[in-house]
Order: structure tokens, then sequence, then C-alpha cells
């Protein structure tokens, strides 16, 4: 099997890439900048893109995009986290459908952030989009992919939760000021995060390219989304810290902006229902094991 993976430099891209070639798999980088004479390498913004002889791919796996959490949303900065998305997504799905020999499937990331700010709602495949800036690049990302679904191609669209791992994303970010006892709960606390473990990340994408019968969104979560409370104690008992700060909902405003708002207050309960339907076995279903797991040292730590 030969895969083309975009964003392969990024925390996804890093850890498929390594899961596959340790089972003997071809993982293929499309990368933004050339490393060696040969590589495949594209410029999205250019709407270029060169395979450099690389041909009869199985499956595509699109994770490249601009990084939503670098920063404020200044107007200069959401077009570039649109723009990365749909300019990128749509160039590799035009490619993709103009190929004599197809890949069977692009799994093309997305974001639980498509169904917005939802409370305590469960949220599905099937349920409906949210309002708001997320919610608007979600969903233009996911229709980017069309071109190559009307070609025939399979597409999965894979809305991401939250992803935990020690080497970067949420909760390399949270360690530091834990580990200096500065740990909280944010806003009310009660809002839910979906959020899922690397691991379980990349199985559900390769188990996802072996089951033909998954395509369009499929949610790639844990199955139970837990409230910023109780993710915030978790981590705090794990790491024998105090957790007794609290950092209000005006002062996430009034210091991230309306990032802080979409990635910390806002709440979306996910659930895993097309995975959980096709028989995907989660390797970390609970918060507790999962984050034990992650902050293991290295050493005693087992790969997928
Ligand atoms: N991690 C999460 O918790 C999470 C949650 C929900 C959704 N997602 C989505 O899943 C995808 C992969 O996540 P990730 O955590 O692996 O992302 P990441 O670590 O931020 O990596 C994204 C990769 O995309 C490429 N990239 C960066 N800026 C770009 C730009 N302006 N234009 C085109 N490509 C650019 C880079 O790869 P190259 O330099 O190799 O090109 C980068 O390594 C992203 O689209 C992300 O939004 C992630």
């Amino acid at each position: 099997m030969k895969v083309l993976v975009t964003g392969a430099s990024g925390l996804i891209g890093t850890a498929l890439i390594a899961s596959l070639n340790a089972d003997g798999q071809e993982a293929i980088p499309l990368r933004r900048q050339r490393l060696e004479a040969a590589t495949p390498v594209w410029d999205p913004e250019q709407g270029i893109i060169n395979l450099g002889g690389v041909s009869d791919i199985t499956a595509v796996v699109h994770l490249a995009g601009e990084n939503i959490a670098r920063g404020r949303w200044s107007r200069r900065q959401k077009t570039r986290i649109l723009n990365s998305r749909i300019r990128g997504t749509g160039l590799l799905a035009d490619y993709c459908a103009g190929l004599d020999h197809k890949p069977d499937v692009i799994l093309s990331a997305s974001a639980v952030g498509f169904y917005g700010d939802r409370g305590e709602a469960s949220l599905t495949e099937t349920s409906s989009s949210g309002e708001g800036f997320l919610p608007e690049v979600c969903r233009q990302w996911e229709g980017a992919t069309a071109t190559a679904a009307a070609a025939g191609i399979r597409v999965v669209n894979l809305r991401l939760g939250a992803v935990l791992s020690t080497s970067d994303g949420v909760l390399k970010q949270m360690l530091l000021p834990f580990r200096m006892g500065l740990g909280g709960t944010i806003g009310s606390g009660r809002q839910y995060m979906s959020w899922v473990h690397i691991d379980d990340v990349v199985a559900m994408i390769r188990f996802i390219i072996d089951h033909d019968s998954l395509r369009g969104p499929v949610n790639l979560v844990a199955p139970q989304a837990v409230s910023n409370r109780r993710f915030i104690q978790t981590l705090g008992r794990l790491l024998r810290r105090p957790t007794l700060l609290r950092l209000p909902a005006w002062a996430v405003r009034l210091a991230f902006g309306e990032m802080g708002t979409a990635l910390l207050l806002a709440s979306t309960r996910a659930l895993p229902g097309k995975l959980c339907d096709s028989g995907y076995r989660f390797l970390h279903p609970e918060l507790d094991a999962a984050l034990t797991q992650l902050l293991k040292p290295v050493s005693t730590q087992s790969s997928t």
C-alpha cells in the first residue's frame, strides 16, 4: 500500500508515517519544502503539486493546514487558516480526480469544530453544523473534497477532536503550567471537550483506510467527551499538582480573543458514532488511562 500524506511534519502526520513505516507500508510525505531531489513537493498557495514520479497511490491522508491555535485570530490569520485548508484540499482533490489511476480513498482532516458550541448535546456525524468561524472553516474544508468524491473516489472527512500527545497540541501546552502548580479550570468548567489519544487517531486512520464502508464525515474522538473541570482535575491528580486556580471566561476572551472563546470555552460533546458502528476497538477509551499512558516516561511506553 502506498499512502501519500500531507502535513507530514505535523503532530498526526509524524505519528502516522512512523506507524505505516513500522508495518512495512510505503508512506510518502507530500511537503511544502523539498528535502531531497526526488521527493514530492507542493505549494497549495500557488496551486502547484509535483509528485516527482510517484504513481499508483492507494490512499491519500490530507492533514495540512495552518495551525489554528497559533496566535490570536486577526483577520489576516483567519484568512491564512481558511485558505491553507480550502486551497490545499481543492488542489489535492482536483489532482486526484484527474489521475488515470486514482487513489482508492482520500482521508481529509476536518474537526469537531464543525459542530460549534453546543452545550451538552450529544453530537454524531448526522448532527448539524454550528455557528461561527470554526464551523464555517470546517464546512468549506469538507466541501473542498467534492471534486474527488464526484470522480468516484471514496472520501472521508476526519472530524478530529483534541488530539492528546506529549509531543504537541493541547496536552503539551498544558503540561508546563500544570507542573508549575498553575493548572485550573477554564470558564465555568462545564464545557465539554472531545478528546482522542494520538495512538487512536493513527489506528482510526488506518482502520478507515481498510474499511470501504466508511465514507463522508467520521468523528475521530474517544467514546466519552469530558467536561473541562473533569479533564483538569484528572490531569492535576495524575501529575500530583493542585488545580485550584480558575481562569474566568472574561480573562480568556481578553487574553485570547475569538480563538480563546472557540477553542477553550466552546462545549462540543462529539461521539464516535460511525467508528463504533463499524467495530473499531479503542486503544485508549478512558481519559484516566489515556493520560496515564501518555505521562509515563518515554522508555516505558509501548508504541502502536
Ligand atoms: N491536533 C489536533 O488536536 C487537531 C484537532 C482537530 C483538527 N485537527 C486538524 O488535523 C490536521 C492535522 O493536525 P496536526 O495536529 O497534525 O497539525 P499540525 O501539527 O499543526 O501540522 C499541520 C501541518 O500542515 C502543514 N502546514 C502548516 N501550515 C500550513 C499552511 N499555511 N499551508 C499548508 N500547509 C501547512 C505543515 O506540514 P508540512 O510542513 O509538512 O507541509 C504542518 O506540519 C490539521 O489540519 C488540524 O487542523 C487537529
